[in-house]
């Protein structure tokens, strides 16, 4: 019997984070174990609204993909490709978009929101209301089971069974509609104690080396009750326990980390000391293993290659139902 068959996808925006880690590629590695894994970079939708500026979005491309393989993808396991090197992903979102009512995609709350929220570019075009219907085609062509993505991305997997249920009803039962698996994954602040991104300068990279790392944690924000060091804190507010609680084993917190900070037995650069002693072990082969596969960029090229091969064979074969279905 046949693995079922698990997809998703990222826009290559920039270098991955350890918000990317537990949120998504901690997920993704035990996923490629049990299912019949795709992960794509969707590039195309990286230019639905950096279209003024696709720059830097080959480099992205790249970056992305050395940092899943850092975090332990094996394309052994799963197949990885980039998503404008299938353009039977594009021939479907066409096909798709003669029979898609646009009321459907206006009603999408991302896009309500990000034509309000995103005001320094102009979002006011075709390609960013048919983002979702691309992204309905990125999924429906490999009839995927599951889809793991955050909740943000909920309404686009509920928009893709309504386009999968529209053809399988106008035409003839050929697409499966998916289901979005989703992860509960911790709170992962940045060093400004807000969530972590790229875009407000408080990441973490998995590029970073353990030296960067250290470099980072230690002015880090804490309890802002703690202002000396007599005074005592609530770990429960502080932005550094949140890591504590993804790195540290709960007996040492419990210990040490929580007693140490609410009675200040502990100063916070112990706390955080105690932290690196947990994080960098976990995090240093990540960075190292990303170095040695950057100074061989022609292995990673090669395994786009072999992805991309086989993801066109399952692709073409549904376009191929799909066109005869639709008679065309
Ligand atoms: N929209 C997704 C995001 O921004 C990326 C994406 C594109 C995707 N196509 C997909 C995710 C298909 C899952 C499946 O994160
Ligand atoms: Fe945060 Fe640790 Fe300082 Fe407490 S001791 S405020 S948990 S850094």
């Amino acid at each position: 019997m046949s693995r079922k068959r698990v997809l998703s996808g990222m826009r290559p925006t920039g270098r991955l984070h350890m918000g990317h880690l537990f949120g998504a590629l901690d997920n993704w590695r035990n996923l490629q174990e049990e299912y019949d894994c795709f992960f794509f970079i969707a590039d195309w939708h990286a230019l639905t609204t950096d279209y003024a500026d696709p720059s830097q979005i080959k480099t992205f491309t790249i970056e992305v993909v050395l940092d899943w393989l850092a975090a332990g993808l094996d394309p052994r396991k799963a197949t990885f490709f980039v998503q404008s090197r299938l353009p039977e992903h594009a021939e479907l979102h066409l096909l798709f978009s003669m029979f898609t009512p646009l009321a459907w995609l206006e009603r999408v709350p991302t896009y309500k929101e990000q034509r309000e929220q995103i005001t320094d570019k102009d979002l006011g075009t075709y390609g960013f209301l048919g983002y979702p219907l691309l992204q309905a085609a990125d999924i429906l062509i490999y009839k995927a089971h599951y889809v793991p993505v955050g909740v943000d991305q909920v309404p686009h997997i509920e928009l893709t069974r309504e386009v999968a249920r529209r053809f399988n009803f106008l035409y003839r039962p050929v697409l499966v509609e998916p289901e979005p698996l989703l992860t509960e994954f911790p709170k992962i602040p940045g060093t400004d104690g807000r969530k972590m991104s790229k875009s407000y300068d408080n990441a973490i990279f998995l590029s970073d080396t353990p030296e960067e790392i250290t470099a980072k944690i230690k002015p880090m924000i804490t309890d802002p009750a703690r202002k000396r060091r007599t005074d005592p804190g609530n770990p429960e507010v502080c932005p550094v326990y949140d890591l504590h609680k993804v790195f540290t084993p709960k007996a040492e917190r419990d210990s040490y980390i929580v007693p140490g900070c609410t009675t200040a037995g502990i100063g916070c650069l112990d706390c955080k000391q105690a932290l690196l002693k947990h994080a960098l072990p976990m995090l240093a082969p990540i960075s190292e293993r990303r170095a040695e596969l950057a100074r061989d960029p022609d292995t990673v090229l090669e395994i786009l290659e072999d992805g991309t091969a086989r993801a066109k064979k399952v692709a073409s074969e549904t376009l191929a139902e799909v066109k005869a279905a639709m008679q065309i």
